[in-house]
């Protein structure tokens, strides 16, 4: 099929490599002619495994990208719609779901081949039958039918999106009409194994915010049981979820051998929750509720959870060194999650602010993050970066592990206690095991355990 996608960045340009692998015919957009730059000469301008292996197979050959979204409208079949919805004064922001809406209906306005638009940009519910087909029938002066509409969410994981993309769990496609159905799930038959579900464009949004919602909330859920267990003192949260983990219901037995599925991977303490989605995610959905007259007294907790991480990870450090105030803090993984160079609403750049309005040096490493951080913490002295995670380490009088990278679960003790000031650990991703570190004397707190 020939399919053009306005928008490449993490969903956009995965989208776009996976189906042109898969053997359709695709022209991508975007508005940054770097970046179009980029895509074309095989650079993929994000980091995400994979991607760009796939992208230099593919470019040139069945992708190509340009600025121009009347050459790619004109040309495809379907366009798929996967632009940013940031998150601005409380809810998403529409403002390039709408642009994009509003070129792509000038170019139908005179497109005499049946054409598919596809919104797979995260938005909430009823955007795509309201404000989305009410500016492409305005623009374009043509009904729904002349055109087709549909709303298809994405659910890949960054720092897996290859894989999740060309692997899906379902394919979810929102629809009002049979013809705009018929035509866009040719994209994904016979191409993907993965259930097709057919339902209405808002009922499709829904699906993905409740997706995200339900991940989030077990995230806050675990956070909150690790908070109870620490004030307790001697309780390890991580045990008790494992132990949680073990319920039959959860680790389904086959064949004599308990399976673990992913979902446990959520039912674990951490620093809390940041990306991209999540966040932003809950809070539109709080405040798309909130705007029909319901308070989702749930989801608002799982955000206030959220937002106390910081605060608890910041009184576990002070309870080991004491006044924070001149101290040097060195801070371990600065993306959201391990796989990934994205640092949007990343718990790491959140407490290196904390940190630095407390008045302590901080020596932070990331594999693959750090331009991205630089860039969010621009405005702030008393940082200093470092791509390999020993520079940041030295003379630290505490170390906080905030991204679940490899290379930092597997960091030598031995080592760790020479370089630092003092070896201290506040592991906010519990990728140490605490009994080998305090072996190693290692002083260390893994959030979720405190000793009385
Ligand atoms: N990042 C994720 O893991 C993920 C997963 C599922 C869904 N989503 C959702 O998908 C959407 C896209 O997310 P993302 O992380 O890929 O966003 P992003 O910010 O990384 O990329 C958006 C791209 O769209 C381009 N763009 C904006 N306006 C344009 C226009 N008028 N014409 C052409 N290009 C334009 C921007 O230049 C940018 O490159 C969001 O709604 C997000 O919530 C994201």
């Amino acid at each position: 099929m020939n399919i053009s996608i306005i928008g490449t960045g993490y969903v956009g340009l995965v989208t776009g490599v996976c189906l042109a692998k898969k053997g359709h015919n695709v022209i991508c957009v975007d508005k940054i002619q770097s970046i179009v730059n980029s895509i074309n000469s095989g650079i993929a301008p994000i980091f995400e495994k994979h991607l760009e292996d796939l992208l230099l197979e593919v470019i040139g050959d069945k992708l190509k990208t340009t600025t121009d979204i009347r050459y790619a409208v004109e040309n495809t079949e379907v366009s798929i719609i996967a632009v940013g919805t940031p998150f601005s004064e409380g809810k998403i922001d529409l403002e390039y779901v709408k642009k994009v809406a509003y070129d792509i209906g000038m170019i139908l306005k005179e497109k005499k081949d049946y054409h598919v638009v596809c919104v797979k940009s995260t938005v909430i519910p009823t955007t795509t039958d309201t404000v989305v087909l009410n500016i492409l029938e305005v623009v374009s002066g043509k009904k729904l039918g002349e055109f087709g509409l549909v709303m298809n969410p994405e659910f890949l994981r960054e720092g897996n999106a290859v894989e999740d993309f060309m692997n899906p769990d379902r394919i979810i496609i929102g629809t009002m009409d049979d013809k705009s159905f018929d035509v866009f799930s040719r994209i994904y038959k016979e191409y993907f194994d993965a259930p097709i579900v057919k339902t209405n464009p808002r009922t499709a949004e829904m699906i993905k915010y409740t997706s995200n919602a339900l991940l989030a909330t077990l995230i806050s859920f675990s956070n909150e049981i690790a908070a109870i267990s620490e004030e307790t003192g001697d309780i390890d949260a991580l045990e008790v979820l494992e132990g949680v983990h073990m319920d039959k219901r959860l680790s389904v037995n086959l064949g004599g051998k308990q399976m673990k599925p992913d979902i446990i991977k959520y039912l674990k303490p951490s620093r809390g929750f940041g990306g991209s989605c999540f966040p932003k995610d809950v809070k539109s959905l709080i405040n798309f509720s909130e705007r029909l007259g319901y308070t989702p007294r749930m989801l608002k907790s799982v955000i206030e959870v959220n937002n106390s991480q910081t605060e608890r990870l910041i009184n576990l450090l002070k309870e080991k060194i004491g006044e924070i105030n001149g101290k040097t803090i060195s801070i371990l993984g600065l993306s959201f999650k391990s796989g990934t160079d994205d640092v949007r609403e990343s718990m790491a750049i959140n407490l290196i602010k904390r940190l630095v309005e407390e008045g302590a040096l901080i020596k932070c490493y990331d594999p693959i993050a750090v331009e991205n951080a630089k860039r969010e913490l621009k405005n702030l002295s008393n940082i200093q970066y470092f791509d390999i995670y020993k520079g940041a380490l030295v003379n630290a009088d505490a170390t906080v592990i905030m991204t679940d990278w490899d290379v930092i679960s597997n960091i030598d003790y031995d080592e760790f206690r020479k370089l630092t000031n003092d070896p201290v650990i506040i592991d906010g991703c519990r990728i140490f095991d605490k009994k080998e570190a305090q072996y190693n004397d290692i002083k260390y707190i893994g959030i979720g355990y405190r000793k009385k």
